[in-house]
């Protein structure tokens, strides 16, 4: 393929590799990535192809044998929550009550609000993820500056003020018309900001905090703008499930909960979904729901195993979150290795986990024309990795097989094998250029 080298390039050359649909992994050894000035990716595969078929490009970065991979995605995390991650010791109802409603209520603070926010897009960069689907808060200041942050940093996020109107802290509860309003004109603001690199998602907390009629209300305006999401959390604990069957008697379970308030439909994130049974995986199958499985969180509050084989067999589309902070790292690395580990029986593999942390997210977002994977046409969202930051890791792992590489990556990996991060095509962490982040709020 010949390349017009009439317009200005950038291009990155190392180990490329990349998930495709079905299992496969694009795997160019010395590989060379090339993405124009729009941060369109116009040409990936491998150098010495390349070479013999286009004149000498000017503007190449090389990166050795150190690996190029898609950027990781991340389908469930709380921005406000990075403030309180490894506060264990309880299941999901006392821990929110405990340490995470406290936490979340500072964000009234629109300078606290600006502190986290820095944070946690810093964080996000740091870690490699170049897609965050993102809770803030019920306030909707705190809210529109979070999306200020990711704006000014780079930063791809879908992002939602949340919504709650009962069984709430007083700090925590909201008017149902503030609630529908604020979302409203937050959506009208920043949904397809920057040619979509931000975007909105209508995130009611869980229909424990959610009466029926904010519920529905807000399913409706969800459909009323076009491309939005909507972001919730579903049958993450049993106590949850008792108390939402309690609250919603009429309804089957709990996944029928929200069907019935028309929460069910593509472009939905629904984060956990455990504990369902074969008529709940019916409806998220016919609905074209999608889930963010999160195991960190999964394992840390200790509210059982997602079905993970068995959501795979029924072809709802899936990704994984960090849930930070009931996951405890943001590094998707740590998840992916979580996932494998929190299954009794299934092994999966480091090629398919990368695929779950990158493609599969995609997909399950419905973005995949765009990011996700390192193809001509796509965004370039793509991150450096080196593991030889990360002690433990043999020296030589990047001479190794690919597979090989990756399974240290997935068992070994965390934020300190993260080189450097790119958004469309530009740079918004380099280790070497970040020696030390502040961490405090
Ligand atoms: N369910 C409702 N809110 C939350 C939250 O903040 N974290 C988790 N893990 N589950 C929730
Ligand atoms: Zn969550």
């Amino acid at each position: 393929m010949q390349i017009d080298d009439t317009k200005k390039l950038r291009a990155y050359r190392g180990h490329i590799v990349s998930p495709q649909r079905g299992g496969e992994l694009k795997d160019f050894r010395d590989g060379i990535l090339i993405v124009d000035e729009n941060g369109v990716i116009v040409f990936v595969g491998e150098w010495s192809e390349f070479e013999k078929q286009n004149k000498p490009l000017k503007d190449i970065q090389h990166f050795g044998d150190r690996l190029i991979l898609p950027g990781l995605i991340d389908m469930h995390l709380h921005l406000p929550q990075v403030a309180v991650t490894g506060k264990s010791g309880e299941h999901l109802l006392k821990w929110l009550e405990r340490f995470v409603f406290p936490s979340e209520a500072r964000c009234a603070d629109p300078d606290y609000a600006l502190r986290i926010s820095n944070w946690f897009f810093d964080e996000l960069a740091r870690n490699g993820t170049t897609l965050g689907v993102v809770f803030a808060t019920i306030h909707k200041q705190a809210t529109d500056i979070a999306f200020e942050v990711a704006a000014q940093k780079g930063a791809r996020a879908i992002i939602g003020k949340v919504m709650m109107n009962a069984n709430s802290p007083p700090a925590l509860t909201e008017k149902l018309e503030d609630s529908l309003n604020g979302s409203a004109e937050l959506c009208d603001k920043w949904h397809g900001y920057d040619d979509g690199r931000l975007m909105y998602a209508f995130t009611p907390r869980f229909a424990v905090s959610s009466t029926s009629e904010l519920m529905s209300k807000c399913g409706e305006l969800w459909h009323s703008k076009p491309g939005s999401y909507l972001h919730t959390h579903l049958a993450e604990s049993q106590e949850e499930i008792d108390f939402v069957m309690e609250r919603f008697p009429k309804c089957r379970s709990y996944a029928d909960v929200y069907h019935q308030h028309g929460l069910l439909a593509r472009n939905n994130i629904m984060a956990h979904s455990i504990h369902l049974d074969e008529d709940d995986v019916k409806v998220l199958k016919s609905t074209d729901s999608s889930l963010a499985h999160c195991p960190s969180s999964n394992f840390f509050l200790k509210s059982g195993i997602f079905p993970y084989r068995k959501i795979e067999s029924s072809g709802i589309r899936f990704g994984i979150g960090s849930d930070v902070a009931a996951g405890p790292q943001m590094s998707l690395f740590c998840v992916m290795k979580d996932a494998n580990y929190i299954q009794p029986d299934n092994w999966i593999s480091p090629v398919e986990l990368l695929y779950r942390a990158t493609l599969g997210g995609a997909q399950a977002l419905g973005l995949d024309h765009r990011i996700g994977s390192l193809e001509a046409g796509k965004e370039a969202d793509f991150i450096i990795v080196d593991p030889s930051n990360r002690t433990g890791i043999i020296d030589d792992i990047l001479s190794q097989p690919t597979e090989e590489i990756l399974s240290a990556l997935v068992f070994l990996g965390d934020d300190r094998v993260v080189e450097s991060t790119f958004v469309r095509g530009k740079e918004i962490y380099s280790r070497q250029k970040t020696p030390q982040l502040s961490h405090s709020v």
